[in-house]
Order: structure tokens, then sequence, then C-alpha cells
């Protein structure tokens, strides 16, 4: 018995099959294209999500047994709307990516209209464009014919698991989890589903939205004529972040934990409990059980991170991959005062400025790559510490996605939070989450109980280095922040 998970990223598509003693057997990964047709503008083809997927599923596929699989689960980067027509299951444009910096301005209007604190209120979110809401409304604003059919039906919207379901069941389920749902400005944390109210307010139909099912337990069955020529129970879903925290394990309030994929996002588990912010934190649904039960978490959600490594590489083209990044930056001893704010769609947690770009200060004649490339990893450490310095101090900060295997990241980390930084066996946590989430939908694991005895530890990284020097260089990227805030206004 194995499960097969699928982590829809902004990057690309990862496929794993994970074995009970939560080991993954075999990974298959498929990179898509990132289309930037503006300044700010962050689009993908939800054609090309699909195929990444079936590439990265055949690729795994062929080094295990098919027969041993029970379920699959569904994970995906969160926010990116798509639409697609409900017969023919294509799309009518390139999906809107939570970075996409466009409605800025209908968010500047929203709030100028006063519905900021009744939009907090009932989502837990903020009015900024980072969300589904608001690109729905400049779609209607902006694409009327394309809107007038989802008005009339027959364009579906949903977030990327609701995409990927539909492709995989041939266009029978039209669902999504709370997880996703809680990120769309649409859903009403208070009562537990979308919200007519708020609808109203972005303009969009209730029907056009899917319809939410558990976490956990078996929804429907993938088609083999479309999907690799499996039939296998979809049986877990997940917005990738809240997939990572179950994915380490975090089932108890105040277990937290912090992913580096293309952004970084901190989560800390607070029960069934709705908790509050006033330092920028987001409230959010991490899931909901088969019995109805929800799950909630507190969110630092940093947009750059592993983005700003992939502008090094493809943007500027001074690294030829993300690993070589920490022999690069480690053949200097200092970034010697260069400072990245890597602002490039804007700031997040815990400074939600839109209208902020991505700054380099401190250039000199004799600066180079390898100074370039250590405050590009040293700026990673600096925007998670400004999230943690929000939190109740943690004990350990466990960490996990792609970046998490950069040892020079990871130091760099514990150094600037002073706590120690714990990696597990498995870095892969957001797909391994969505096994899990499967694999107790389909009988694989029967308890959470059972699932926490698979996590293991690969390294901890203790705190070091001169105190008084790491908070002046950390004062240095405060100011560095600063000036990087408004950039897009002026
Ligand atoms: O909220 C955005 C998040 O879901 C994207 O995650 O892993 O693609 O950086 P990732």
């Amino acid at each position: 018995m194995s499960v097969l998970a699928i982590d829809a990223g902004t990057t690309g598509v990862t496929a794993v099959v994970v074995d009970p003693d939560g080991s993954i057997a075999a990974k298959g990964y498929q990179e898509f294209s990132q289309h930037f047709p503006h300044p700010g503008w962050v689009e993908h083809a939800p054609e090309e999500i699909w195929q990444a997927t079936l590439e990265a599923t055949r690729e795994v596929l062929a080094k295990v047994d098919p027969s041993t699989l029970t379920g699959i689960g569904i994970t995906n980067q969160r926010e990116t709307i798509v639409l697609w027509d409900r017969e023919t299951l294509g799309s009518p444009r390139r999906a809107i990516v939570w970075q996409d910096r466009r409605t800025a301005e209908v968010c500047d209007r929203l709030k100028a209209e006063g519905h900021e604190d009744r939009v907090r209120e009932l989502t837990g979110l903020r009015l900024d464009p980072y969300f589904s809401g608001t690109k729905l409304t400049w779609l209607r604003e902006h694409e009327p014919h394309t809107w007038a059919l989802v008005e009339s039906g027959r364009y579906a919207v949903g977030t990327v698991d609701s995409y990927l379901i539909a492709r995989m069941t041939r266009g029978t389920w039209h669902v999504t989890d709370v997880s996703n749902a809680s990120r769309t400005l649409l859903f009403d944390l208070t009562t537990g589903d979308w919200s007519d109210e708020l609808c109203g307010l972005f303009g969009v139909p209730r029907d056009a939205l899917p319809d939410l099912v558990p976490n956990w337990g078996e929804v429907g069955t993938t088609d083999p004529r479309t999907f690799c020529g499996l039939s296998l129970p979809i049986a877990g879903i997940a917005g990738d972040q809240q997939s990572a925290l179950f994915g380490q394990t975090c089932f108890d309030p105040g277990d937290s934990k912090c992913t580096y994929g293309t952004g970084s996002f901190l989560l800390t588990n607070t029960g069934t409990k709705l908790e509050r912010s006033d330092c920028g934190l987001l409230t959010t649904a991490a899931w909901r059980s088969p019995a109805g039960e929800t799950t909630y978490a507190l969110e630092g959600a940093i947009f750059v991170t592993g983005a700003a490594v992939q502008w090094l590489r493809d943007g500027l083209q001074i690294v030829g991959t993300a690993a070589e990044t920490a022999a690069i930056a480690s053949a200097v001893p200092s970034s010697e005062g260069v400072v990245f704010v890597p602002a490039l769609t804007g700031l997040g947690a815990p400074h939600w400025d839109p209208h902020a770009r991505g700054t380099i200060l401190g250039i000199t004649r004799g600066t180079t790559r390898g100074h370039l490339v250590r405050a590009t990893l040293e700026a990673i450490a600096y925007e998670v510490r400004d999230v943690l310095e929000t939190m109740p101090t943690l004990a350990t900060l466990k960490v996990d996605g792609g970046a998490a295997a950069n040892d020079l990241l990871c130091q760099v980390q514990a150094d600037q939070v002073g706590v120690p930084v714990e990696r597990p066996r498995i870095v892969e946590t957001t797909a391994l989450g969505a096994a899990f989430l499967a694999g107790l939908g389909t009988g694989v694991w029967d308890s959470t109980d059972d699932l926490k005895e698979t996590w293991q530890l690969d390294r901890r990284f203790e705190p070091g280095g001169d105190r008084a020097a790491l908070d002046r260089d950390y004062a240095r990227w405060q100011q560095a922040v600063e000036r990087s805030k408004g950039w897009a206004l002026l």
C-alpha cells in the first residue's frame, strides 16, 4: 500500500509516491513557464500546469508498481485563480497567479470605500492583490466577454486544486477544501462557508465556485482515459502551506513550521480556535476533518524567497542552478554591506505593501556575484525573522521546502532568529502532507498519531555568531525594507 501525491506549486509540479513508513519511494518533477505580460503581472497557462502534472505523474509511475496505490492527494499553490469551460475543460485565458500585483488599485479603491475592516473580520485576510477575490473583480471589469460566460455558468472558477481535479475526473467534480477556500476572500471563516456578502462585494457569482469537501476522505475517482491510466480515489486535498503544516505533523496548537518555496510561509496551528493578529499575520483555515471539525492557523506569508534565487538564475543569469548558490555564497566571507530586498512582487507579511519593489543597496566596485548571491540567501533569513518577530518565541523552528536543503541558509537562519533550526529527513513536506491526507482517507494510516511516528530529524542547526553584529545587520536590512516601500507609486 502506498499513496500518490501531486504538489502543483508555483514553479513546477512534483509527484511522489509515499510508503506507509512515510518515506518517499519515487519522485517526478516538471517545471512550467512563468508569464510576465506586464511589470508586476504573473500568469500561468492552465494547460501547461495540467501537462506538467501528467509528465511528473508519468515519471513517478515508471518507478513504482501502480497497483499498490490506494489513493491520490493533491496540494497546490493557493490563491491563483483559474477559469475553465465545464464542457471542454479548456481555459479561456491564463491563470492569474497569487504573486500578480495588477489589482493593487482595486484593493486601494475597496479600502477607500471602507471595506477593509469587514473583509478582515469575515476572512481573516487583508485587502491585498495576493488573494483571489480582487483578481476575479479585475476579470469582471476588464474582460467582460469572458466574464459573461462565468455568469452564464459555462465557465467554472477555481483554485489550482479544483482545476486539476476537474481535469483528472473529466469535469465530473468541481470541488475544493477549506484551506484553499479561505484564501479567496470569498469564504467566511466564521460560518465555514462561501459568503454571499463577499461574493457580492467582489462581484463573483457563488454558483461559479467549487463545492467544499473535507481535507481527507474519498471525493471522486480519477478517469484513466485522461489521467495516466489511473482509476484512483482522490482522497486528500489541501493548499500547499496547510499541507506542509500537516506534513510536518504540526497537529497540536502551537506547532509551527516554515516552508521555503517560491515564497516562504510560517504557519502556527491554533487548534479549533480562530485567533487574530494585529501584527500582519493572517488567520486561515488549516484543515477540516470528515466529521466537520475545522483546525485554524496563523500565517506569515512572504512572497519572494526561492523566487529571488530563480530570478538570479533566469533573470540575471548569474547562477546556473539553485543548488550552487550555497557554494557561491560561501566563497565570500560576508555580503560586505550589500543588501537585497526581494520585493519583486511587493511585500507580504508583516509589511503588506503591494507597491514595494525589489531593491539592492550597498553595491561598490568590489561587489561580485558572490556578494549578491549571499545577500539573497541572507534576505530569505531576514524576511523570516521579520515574521517571527511578530509571533510568540518558538523553542525551535521546523523548516522544509527545497531551499531547506541549503545548509548555509539554515545556519544563517538559526543565527538570525537565535533559535535552533530543525530540518526533517524529508523536506518535500508539502507533497508529504497531501500523501498523509490521502493515506488517512484510504486507510494507509489510522490516525495522526501514526503519522507523527514517521517524522525524523535530519539535522539541527544551533544558533551562533556575534549577536550584536547579527542585530546590526538586521537593523540595516530593516532600513533597506523601508526604502523599497511605495516604489511603484513614484
Ligand atoms: O500562497 C502561495 C503559496 O501557496 C505558494 O507556495 O510553494 O508555490 O511557494 P509555493
